[in-house]
């Protein structure tokens, strides 16, 4: 009766650690999960496992067995990363060699089976004596050794081996362990190995895009790493606040999924830069300096044909052109370099707008149309339009983004990436969301997005601007209505700690 109820515990038990286990989608904690379950199962002191990791050399592939994780419920070993070759040398490495179970009573057993004795100098320096041995290869589908699991000291009580009663407790792993532990381990060796490809998969997803985004920025030398930065400091916040834990609102916790979709999001939400073109993208000032070179060319053939009488002014003429046109080269340039027109600058520009000059049969306007429309341009330097062609990026990101055919953990990408210029007050774009309509990653990627474009140092034309004052601008947006203030204050708190400030907000 009491069998029966052993074994109706044990199969309970072994299916709940089987959803655990395969649930898992990180190799280490999937390890160290089968370390802990076949240790508790077996009643085990101490336990240790290796996985075999391979790598390419100068085109030759080389394996060796990883000594990955140890447990011991006694002592605590000075843990030691270390890799060993896969052969009969040692116990590990024959088991991965040979693929065999071996359940050592004793360890001198290890000289009949295996030619050598056990190496004790683990156990010297820490004072432990391993008594018995449990080895089993972790085995796949194909039948192919992937790692070792090794049990040491099966007891018949929970208490440490801390004296020689305790040690006396010591009992030798049974047939039912090597089978029992050893269903464990080959459900485990599958999961460890579908686990290995989902990480190798995502691997190859990751760098793919950073392969993609960066020869996008590459485009243009303003924003070359300003991908690659708003991700990492979209992760670094979310990270940063998971650290914070109970310090912070519990609404701004993420989960290991949600920030590596965060991280791709932040990767991706400058894709539909790929639409705006080039010029506009490089664009420094109003002007190019070949379109200024042209109304300097203009200015001074005006000048020769006053000067030689081949011309004269039909419209609004320019009163000593021949002595003011230095001054008035010189004012464009500033006005086109600036990022503020003031009202009587926009007005000496509409004078020279409205002159005409005539040679021979033939009229011309000191300022053509486009040149004056991007001259007087009140703030910035784009026109109307041209900023809703850039602006017109996020749309272009989020329709980019859908057609990707996400897995359940990245479907949110589009979205997030798409609400990176969105403002809380509902001034931002492309749908002018508002509050709650702005999701938490959109908000922090937001405040990535603007303290990087402030902060570059790779802009060819402009100093990076110094932390201290982008932190004002920020904190001015969220006076604005525009930002998160809570999410602004830790990205300050994280960039303060980080820049080696630690003063307080
Ligand atoms: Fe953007
Ligand atoms: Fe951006």
């Amino acid at each position: 009766m009491q069998e029966t109820a052993y074994y109706r515990d044990l199969v309970t038990k072994l299916s709940h650690i089987g959803v655990e286990l395969s649930a898992e989608r990180d190799v280490d904690t999937l390890l160290v999960m089968i370390l802990k379950e076949s240790m508790e199962i077996a009643n085990a002191d101490a336990g240790s496992i290796y996985i075999i990791e391979s790598q390419e050399l100068d085109g030759l592939k080389t394996s060796q067995l990883a000594f990955k994780y140890t447990q011991n419920h006694t002592v605590n070993y000075p843990y030691q990363k270390f890799s060993m070759p896969i052969d009969k040398n040692s116990i590990a490495g024959a088991c991965a060699v040979t693929g065999q179970v071996y359940n050592f009573k004793s360890m001198q057993e290890t000289v009949e089976k295996l030619g050598f004795h056990h190496n004790r100098s683990y156990d010297d320096a820490a004072g432990y004596h391993t008594l018995n041995m449990l080895v089993l290869p972790l085995k796949n589908y194909e039948e192919d050794v992937i790692g070792v699991l090794q049990l040491i000291n099966k007891k018949n009580h929970l208490e440490p081996l801390s004296d020689q009663r305790a040690y006396s407790g010591v009992v030798p792993f049974t047939r039912e362990d090597e089978s029992i532990i050893g269903a464990l381990a080959s459900q485990a060796a599958i999961l460890i190995e579908r686990t290995q490809l989902y990480e190798a998969i995502q691997d190859t997803l990751e760098s793919t895009i950073k392969v993609l985004v960066t020869a996008l920025d590459q485009r243009d030398p303003i924003t070359a790493g300003h991908s690659d930065r708003v991700a990492q400091y979209s992760l670094d916040l979310g990270r940063y606040l998971q650290e914070l834990k109970g310090a912070c609102h519990p609404e701004y916790l993420l989960s290991k999924d949600e920030l590596r979709e965060l991280y791709i999001a932040g990767l991706l939400h400058d894709v539909g830069k790929i639409g705006v073109p080039e010029y506009l993208l490089m664009k420094a000032n109003k002007l190019t300096a070949a379109e200024i070179d042209a109304i300097e060319s203009r200015f001074k053939l005006i000048a020769l044909a006053i000067e030689t009488e081949k011309g004269h002014f039909v419209e609004n003429p320019i009163p000593d052109f021949l002595e003011s046109r230095a001054s008035l080269e010189a004012l464009i340039q500033k006005i086109n370099r600036s990022g503020f027109l003031p009202d009587d600058e926009g007005q000496v520009l509409s004078g020279i707008k409205q002159s005409k000059f005539q040679f021979g049969d033939h009229v011309i306007e000191l300022l053509r149309d486009h040149e004056f429309e991007q001259l007087t341009i009140p703030r910035g330097n784009l026109t109307n339009k041209e900023r809703d062609l850039i602006n017109d990026h996020v749309r272009m990101s989020h329709s980019l983004l859908n057609r990707v055919k996400w897995s359940k953990t990245l479907v949110q990408v589009p979205v997030i990436a798409s609400q990176h210029h969105e403002k809380l007050n509902g001034k931002g774009y492309p749908y002018g969301l508002k509050d709650d309509e702005i999701g938490l990653r959109g908000r922090l990627m937001a405040i990535a997005d603007i303290f990087d474009a402030l902060t570059a140092k790779d802009r060819p034309y402009k100093p990076a601007m110094p932390v201290d004052r982008a932190i004002g601008i920020l904190r001015e947006e969220v006076s604005r209505g525009a930002l998160d203030g809570n999410l602004v204050d830790y990205f300050v708190a994280m960039i303060e700690e980080r820049e080696g400030k630690n003063d307080a907000l």
